[in-house]
């Protein structure tokens, strides 16, 4: 899993990273810092998955599902998986082996729904919860559970479409969605996200550890023992590929 500030990472040569559709959709922005976002998280994605894969960043091919979801072409279900989330600077990438992955990542804000949106889209349970918490206090409740429904569909795929008020979150690690058992984590971020992530199957063990990279980067970084490299005794690796601006 990694957590990235988009203002202390800036990819050094992203024309020739990024793919020609990457480029194209890079100029649908409305506004230059969008665009930005999009270029530098796009490039931050290639570096981290390249990690995984024995492939460069720029010869990574993309491909998407009728919803979306992007998949790396070549690689079959055991392999490399991931997913990625953005708000506003922040980005959140999950990676995983022979697993399918969700991440979503939300920047906590006032601006959220009213309660009887919640009662449409969440479940009795959650909606019920929601309501007991006031103030504040209720956007970043609202946001957290949230965040696991969003990471849950796009793990599966179905992406928001697949919202429904049938899937109860609010204490459950682990759910069945679909006939498939899912893991639900929240995922520790700066405390002004939430985010969580989804891992399709059984329980796996996750290691949690926080790597600090040259000019002050900060990567939250876990490890689920079977389904994720283990890549902490290689962190030179990351330190050569992932640096801040100048
Ligand atoms: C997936 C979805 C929930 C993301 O919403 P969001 O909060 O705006 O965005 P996030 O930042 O969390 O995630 C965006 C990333 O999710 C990924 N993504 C897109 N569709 C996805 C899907 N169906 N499942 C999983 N991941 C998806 C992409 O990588 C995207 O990143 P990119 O913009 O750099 O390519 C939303 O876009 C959605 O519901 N898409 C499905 C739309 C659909 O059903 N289309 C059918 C064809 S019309």
């Amino acid at each position: 899993m990694y957590f990235v500030d988009l203002r202390h990472y800036r990819c050094d040569n992203p024309v020739t990273i990024l793919s020609p559709d990457e480029r194209e959709r890079a100029g649908w922005y409305h506004s230059t810092n969008a665009s930005l976002q999009y270029i530098h998280a796009r490039c931050l994605l290639r570096e981290v998955l390249s990690l995984y894969l024995d492939h460069n960043p720029s010869d990574i091919i993309f491909e998407y599902s009728t919803k979306g979801k992007p998949h790396i072409r070549g690689e079959s279900l055991d392999g490399v998986q991931f997913n990625i989330s953005h708000s506003g600077d922040a980005v959140a990438i999950v990676v995983s082996r022979g697993r399918k992955v969700g991440i979503d990542v939300e920047k906590i804000r006032d601006d959220i729904p009213d309660l009887e949106l919640a009662k449409r889209f969440f479940s009795y349970a959650e909606a019920a919860a929601i309501s007991h918490v006031h103030g504040p206090k209720r956007a970043e409740f609202f946001l957290k559970i949230w965040t696991r429904k969003e990471a849950l569909l796009k793990a599966t795929g179905e992406g928001i479409g697949g919202l429904d008020n049938s899937i109860d979150l609010i204490n459950k690690c682990s759910i069945s969605h679909n006939g498939i058992l899912w893991q639900v984590h929240d995922f520790a971020v700066p405390s002004e996200y939430t985010s969580a992530f989804v891992v399709e199957g059984g329980e796996c063990f996750i290691k949690k550890r926080e790597v600090s990279f040259l000019g002050g980067l900060k990567v939250f970084y876990s490890v689920g023992r079977d389904f994720i490299n283990d890549l902490s005794h290689d962190s030179s690796k990351h330190t050569r590929i992932l640096h801040s601006p100048q």
